[in-house]
């Protein structure tokens, strides 16, 4: 009689639910059998069951970083996990605790809010917190991976639950463990990490720039609001104009290859790669193949920002994919780089 009365309660099912307002590209998409998980407790026996009926399944958060098929058959798992609280302080760090399902922006918004500075150069990122570790977000010269302790997740192979530290989540740049093992974790809490003296991160022009005129030292407030104002000038507001923000990663390549790059193209955009390589602006090689505000049918190119493709509306992941295959083609034909799709594609 107990376990029933401590067992949680179902996972809320809806058939046929439509996923446009759920995904940044405004794609049309219906989900065959749509879940809405609120709490953790409801992954173990949902996705035994899924595994019964033989049901494919994947997840989806705040749907910002994803392409979605005109069908999703099987299951989709809507994470909507809420909760944040700081659970430890000590007199270097202040850990907090934050479920999958809470918006990115908001969480950031919070910190500032509760004297937990060091996420502002991720502000305005739209999401969830639970996908934020999975592609590792960054922008600003700032990566989320650097602020995260550990990840608790469901691991649907192991059917348990397990908690990451941060080491074992192998944070790269657009990269982790998660996303080199997909559909294998449910990323249901994020544990941050955030350290007690604030430095301003301001090694990226286009932010350092804000502040050049004053000579005082910014706030984490004032990056705050530099950044959101950067974003909304230079990206789309998928409100307004579906989208799901760089399309493409800014690719990597060896050190000859740059040099041999630089003599044919001597302003080409390019930074030092963590990894001693050279890190490409995939937007500045989009823009030199003449893509830049270019329009094919319901879908194109954004005018301000040659990385990031747009659906005007009514356009179908078909639509989106084939206007990224010209582009990628393009700019392989120019400048022998091939671009690799930034977010998921979901099928
Ligand atoms: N550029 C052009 N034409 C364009 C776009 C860019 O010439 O149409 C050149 C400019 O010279 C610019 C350079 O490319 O200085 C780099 O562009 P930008 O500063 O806009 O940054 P990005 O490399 O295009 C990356 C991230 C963004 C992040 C910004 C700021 C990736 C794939 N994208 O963009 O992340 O906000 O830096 O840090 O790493 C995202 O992942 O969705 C995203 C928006």
């Amino acid at each position: 009689m107990n376990s029933a009365k401590n067992a949680p309660q179902a996972a809320k099912l809806t058939p046929n639910l439509g996923l446009k307002h759920r995904n940044s590209f405004g794609l049309d998409s219906t989900a065959e059998f749509a879940y809405e998980i609120t709490s953790s407790d409801q992954l173990p026996s949902l996705v035994r069951e899924l595994e019964d009926k033989k049901l494919p399944w994947r997840t989806l958060g705040g749907g910002s970083n994803v392409i979605l098929p005109e069908f999703l058959s099987g299951a989709t798992l809507l994470i909507n996990i809420l909760g944040q609280e700081l659970i430890r302080s000590d007199e270097e760090n202040t850990w907090l605790s934050v479920g999958a399902g809470v918006n990115w922006h908001e969480l950031v918004a919070w910190t500032l809010e509760h004297d937990l500075p060091g996420l502002e150069n991720l502000a305005l990122i739209p999401g969830t917190v639970g996908a934020a570790p999975i592609q590792n977000i960054g922008a600003y010269g700032v990566e989320v991976g650097e602020y995260i302790d550990s990840i608790e997740a469901f691991d649907s192979v192991a059917h348990a639950f397990v908690t990451l530290p941060q080491e074992a989540c192998r944070f790269a740049y657009r990269d982790s463990y998660f996303k080199q093992h997909p559909n294998r974790y449910i990323v249901t809490k994020v544990v941050f990490k955030i350290p007690k003296t604030w430095q301003a991160r301001l090694q990226y022009a286009d932010l350092a720039k804000q502040f050049i005129e004053s000579n005082s030292k910014p706030s984490a407030k004032q990056i705050f609001d530099a950044v959101c104002a950067i974003r909304s000038k230079k990206l789309p507001d998928p409100k307004v104009i579906g989208n799901a923000g760089s399309f493409f990663q800014n690719p990597i390549v060896g050190n000859d290859q740059y040099e041999q790059l630089l003599k044919q193209f001597p302003n080409l955009v390019s930074y030092p790669d963590t990894t001693g390589q050279r890190k490409l602006a995939a937007g500045w090689l989009i823009d030199q193949c003449g893509f830049k505000g270019k329009r094919v049918g319901s879908v194109g190119v954004y005018e301000n920002q040659a990385l990031v493709l747009v659906n005007h509306g009514g356009g179908t992941s078909n639509d989106v994919l084939n206007l990224a295959k010209s582009i990628q083609g393009a700019v392989l034909g120019k400048f022998s780089v091939q671009l690799e799709i930034e977010p998921n594609i979901l099928r």
